[in-house]
């Protein structure tokens, strides 16, 4: 399996597949990979000649210094996994200084408001540092198709807005969220709970999917007051958001219409903070 730490050298390979005019697929990764990742790659392999797997962990878009320290690096484990799902697979692991030359800052984005919902609205600058590395890594690999998990469904679109606005013409697809058997989405972050927590934390699916039932019938307030009255129950979560979104906008759901909606939850439990979301029709 070939490794770059080096992004023209890494261009220089992929120039030999777009000659033969070749399919190229990029994964986006910070690494600490679990089965939510490769299955992102497994797609990947499936549709295209050659998949470059990126593995960095993005400076610029941690919201505070202790969290950026603490993400799992984690390389040799995560090679040893990549290799297990294909031979056709680039690994890209550079160094922060090859992507950011010296300047570590982000560049401000304008998503049409994507930006300013949800974890935007938590996490303050995350989406430009987003962005800013997702648009250095598009112009370098020059990808066919793109793949994103929908566990991070916000930045998904934001990543849609990205080639749109930049006319980049990149394909960029969606993989459904990878959950443990308890419904708990896959997450580098998981690791960080105990084994009670990870129990514990199959409440927060189990609450998606009675939204999902519930909204059949009943109304955007009554499940949002059913969700808290859920989770007060539940003392050990610290909830952020739940919001009922339109998929496009991501703009709050007020009343239903035949638009899509989704349902997205942000919730602590100890100092852990734990994403999620669900498709409702
Ligand atoms: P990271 O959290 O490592 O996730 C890499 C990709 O894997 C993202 O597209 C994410 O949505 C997807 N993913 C994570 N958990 C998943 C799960 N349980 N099921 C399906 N897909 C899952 O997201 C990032 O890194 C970064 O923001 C990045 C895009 C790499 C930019 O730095």
């Amino acid at each position: 399996m070939l490794i770059f730490n080096n992004k023209a050298l890494l261009r220089a390979a992929l120039s030999q597949y777009e000659k033969k005019g070749q399919s190229i697929g990029l994964v986006p990764t910070m690494g600490a990979l679990h089965q939510g990742h490769l299955s992102l790659m497994q797609q990947s392999v499936n549709e295209n000649t050659i998949t470059v797997v990126s593995i960095f962990v993005n400076p610029t878009q941690f919201n505070n210094q202790e969290d950026l320290d603490k993400y799992p690096r984690t390389l040799e484990t995560d090679v040893e996994k990549i290799k297990t799902v294909s031979d056709a697979i680039i690994v890209f692991a550079p160094s922060v200084d090859e992507m950011y030359e010296g300047n570590t800052s982000s560049h401000p984005f304008d998503f049409d408001g994507l930006e300013h919902q949800m974890e935007g609205a938590f996490r303050p600058g995350h989406f430009d540092g987003v962005g800013t590395i997702v648009k250095k890594l598009f112009d370098i690999v020059q990808p066919t198709n793109a793949y994103f998990g929908e566990k991070d469904f916000q930045q998904l679109q934001i990543i849609r807005k990205l080639v749109e606005k930049n006319n980049m013409g990149i394909h960029i697809v969606g993989c459904p969220i990878s959950r443990e058997q308890n419904g708990l989405a896959m997450s580098s972050r998981n690791g960080r709970l105990s084994a009670t927590e990870k129990e514990e934390a199959a409440f927060i699916y189990q609450t998606l999917q009675h939204t999902k039932q519930r909204f059949a019938s009943q109304t955007i307030s009554e499940i949002k007051e059913y969700v808290q009255e859920a989770f007060n129950a539940h003392p050990e979560f610290k909830t952020e958001y739940f919001e009922i979104a339109q998929e496009d906008t991501l703009e709050p759901a007020v009343i239903k219409d035949n638009k899509k909606y989704r349902a997205f939850i942000a919730v602590f439990l100890g100092n852990v903070r734990l994403i999620d979301n669900i498709s409702l029709n």
